[in-house]
């Protein structure tokens, strides 16, 4: 079998052929080239809200390929479903008046959020404010400004010199945050922060914690920037993670569920304040845009993705979802399979007391995907998976546990 291709966070040397190959998918199954059949408990990477393989999104991406497949939105050009995307986006956002910057990928959205805040800062004539506040265990994609404003260490060390001007802030301590912004605030362009931390460890803030990084922002002259890559559309049981811990950043990043992983987008969402500023000097070009920003394909999967969340009613969905794994955690606990658990809404992690990644193995082999996190399991399943389906999770997962 090819070795041509590079898997990224995967050794660089193992088989292709060691890989589980995924040929199809429907709903919340997916099946391999041996035909054995899985659970998707991750929604692949935490992003597939309405399920594999739904025709509505599919007969739409088809119908725009029959018409425009792809053209670019740098000025002179726009197209249709690029600015209906957006609106549709802002419509079930925080921000319903503010604007949206089109990308691909959710490390795209959030260099693009890092840049539109120390352009704010610029353009206001405040050219010392550059700091950006990251949180311990946040992660914000791959690129060389996701890298250097991420948490997660092991993924910052390799690559030299990263961004400077980033400084680090515990993920659950407002206090240590308020003398940070004590000493640095002057200069503090911005604080990075997901709402629920997905990647380091589905990593609940404590009660009060958002809002006190929203007034220290406040106090201090700082935009405060959700990353709501995973929160977004629905994830946390309602339209963003903004909405369910009741605070307004003055961006939001977005990808993943924004069109289910159907098709890549991403994008960043800005307060109409925010947008005021940068967009009073009408003279200023907005000097960043990719390629594919505004991707006409890309958007009319984000639209449809967004009716098929509405119509199926996929953002209570979650909450239905959360009440069940919740009860199946607390059983867990309560006979000691498992030392504590996390989560909100279609979000969720389980400590188990050791490495989990061969817990993670064997709940693969016994049909179950799901993500091992340090000693954690993680699950994420699609916004349509039934009760029925959560159970065989929870005994699967209990019997695996038991096992070992
Ligand atoms: C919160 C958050 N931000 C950014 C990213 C990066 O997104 P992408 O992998 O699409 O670049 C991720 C990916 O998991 C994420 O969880």
């Amino acid at each position: 079998m090819t070795d041509a291709l590079l898997h990224g966070f995967s050794l660089s040397n193992k088989a292709e052929a060691d890989f589980i190959n995924i040929v199809s998918a429907k709903d919340c199954t997916l099946i391999d080239d041996q035909g054995k059949q899985y659970i998707d408990a991750m929604a692949s990477l935490w992003l597939c809200q309405i399920g594999h393989g739904n025709s509505k999104v599919i007969n739409a991406i088809k119908d725009q390929l029959d018409h425009l497949q792809t053209y670019n939105t740098f000025d002179p050009f726009t197209n249709t479903p690029a600015a209906e995307a957006a609106e549709t986006i802002r419509r079930v956002s925080p921000h319903p008046e503010g604007r949206v910057f089109l990308g691909c990928s959710g490390s795209e959205a959030v260099d693009t959020a890092l840049k539109l805040a120390r352009m704010f800062h610029q353009r206001r004539g405040d050219p010392d404010r550059q700091i950006i506040i990251r949180r311990t265990a946040g992660y914000h994609g791959v690129n060389i400004g996701g890298t250097s404003v991420q948490g997660i260490e092991p993924n910052r060390i390799g690559w030299g010199d990263l961004l400077p001007h980033v400084l680090e802030i515990p993920n659950d301590d407002i206090e240590e945050t308020a003398s940070l912004f004590a000493q640095h605030g002057a200069r503090i362009a911005a604080v990075i922060c997901e709402p629920v931390q997905g990647a380091g460890g589905v990593i609940v803030p404590p009660d009060g914690y958002l809002s006190g990084l929203r007034r220290l922002c406040d106090q201090h002259g700082s935009l405060l920037i959700f990353d709501e890559v995973i929160c977004g559309f629905g994830r946390t049981g309602e339209w963003f993670g903004s909405d369910t811990f009741g605070v307004k950043p003055d961006m939001l990043t977005f990808a993943k569920g924004v069109t289910s992983g159907y098709l890549p987008l991403s994008g960043v969402i800005t307060s109409k304040e925010l947008n005021e500023e940068l967009t009073s000097n009408e003279a200023a070009k907005l000097m960043h845009g990719y390629t594919y920003s505004g991707h006409p394909t890309a958007a009319v999967a984000a639209i449809a993705n967004i009716e098929v969340i509405e119509s199926e009613g996929l953002v209570a969905e979650a909450q239905r979802i959360g009440k069940q794994m919740e009860s199946g955690f607390k059983a867990l606990l309560g006979d000691s399979t498992i030392e504590s658990f996390r989560g909100i809404g279609g979000i969720w992690a389980c400590e188990i007391g050791e490495d989990s990644i061969p817990a993670r193995n064997e709940m693969i082999k016994n049909g179950i995907v799901c993500r091992g996190i340090g000693q954690a399991l993680a699950f994420c399943p699609p916004l349509i998976i039934t009760n029925n389906e959560i159970g065989i999770i929870f005994d699967t997962l209990s019997d695996v546990l038991k096992k070992r």
